[in-house]
């Protein structure tokens, strides 16, 4: 049995690694934020011992270093870090404005180095050393044909570039540093006509999660195993 901390888990995939991994066994610790509705992760929190839910505001350095504290000591094997957002959907070349961007760039990219930061002697203590970022193709630069959606692009771009040179920073402490392409998921941000459900996407995921070593650390993966090009 092994420790994995998901964060956004208050819906979407989040939910779904939570619901997967208590399921299987696991100790997971949920993150959410304190603002919103916690229904269905409630749900599990009150028929799942393994299931601890913890307050976590990516986007404020305090509300980090926070749950730092409040976890110093406790082991994290696996850490995902999932809590996203798309940011505003319609700006193209000609009406981008920076204030809505940077906080994209912060929430996606920014947080979750931070967050591996704050972790890093939990993750030290845990034997599973793995450390999972959710991206997605769309940061891929290599397979951006359709241009556009310049403030998720670019934030998934910059998370990708981060995770590459924790890989390598890590690597002599044989953690395992991957970011991870979930598919077009039906979740509020993938819409009802996304191509895969939650359950499809985790289940996928997780398998990857399980298997990577160290040499597929620094690796960009989709939820099917595929390799993404960068
Ligand atoms: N769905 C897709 O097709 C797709 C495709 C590629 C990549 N992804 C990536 O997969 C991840 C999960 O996406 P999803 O589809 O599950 O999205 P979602 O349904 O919109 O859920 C997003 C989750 O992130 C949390 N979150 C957002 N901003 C946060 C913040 N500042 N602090 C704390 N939590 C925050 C949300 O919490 P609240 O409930 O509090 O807002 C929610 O739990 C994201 O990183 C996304 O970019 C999704």
């Amino acid at each position: 049995m092994a420790t994995f901390l998901v964060t956004g888990a208050s819906r979407g995939l989040g939910l779904e690694f939570v619901r997967q991994l208590v399921g299987r066994g696991e100790n997971v610790i949920a993150t959410c934020r304190g603002d919103r509705s916690m229904s269905e992760l409630d749900g599990l929190y009150d028929t799942h011992e393994n299931l601890q839910v913890m307050e976590l505001e990516v986007a404020d350095d305090k509300s980090i270093a926070t749950l730092g504290r409040q976890l110093e000591g406790q082991a994290i094997d696996v850490l995902i870090n999932n809590a996203g957002m798309y940011g505003p959907r319609s700006l193209s070349i000609g009406d981008l404005e920076g204030d809505g961007w940077a906080e994209v760039m912060r929430g996606n990219c920014i947080a979750p180095i931070l967050i591996a930061q704050t972790l890093l002697p939990n993750l030290r203590e845990g034997a599973g050393k793995k450390l999972v970022f959710i991206t997605s193709k769309m940061g891929s630069i290599a397979d951006n044909r359709g241009g556009g959606s310049y403030v998720y692009r670019s934030s998934k771009s910059a998370l990708n570039a981060a995770v590459k040179s924790l890989s390598v920073d890590l690597a002599g402490e044989d953690f395992v540093s991957v970011v991870l392409h979930p598919g077009w998921v039906q979740t509020d941000m993938g819409g009802p006509n996304a191509l895969i459900d939650a359950e499809t996407s985790v289940s996928g995921m997780l398998r990857v999660i399980d298997r990577v070593g160290q040499p597929d650390s620094g690796g960009f993966f989709a939820y099917d195993g595929a390799v993404i090009p960068w």
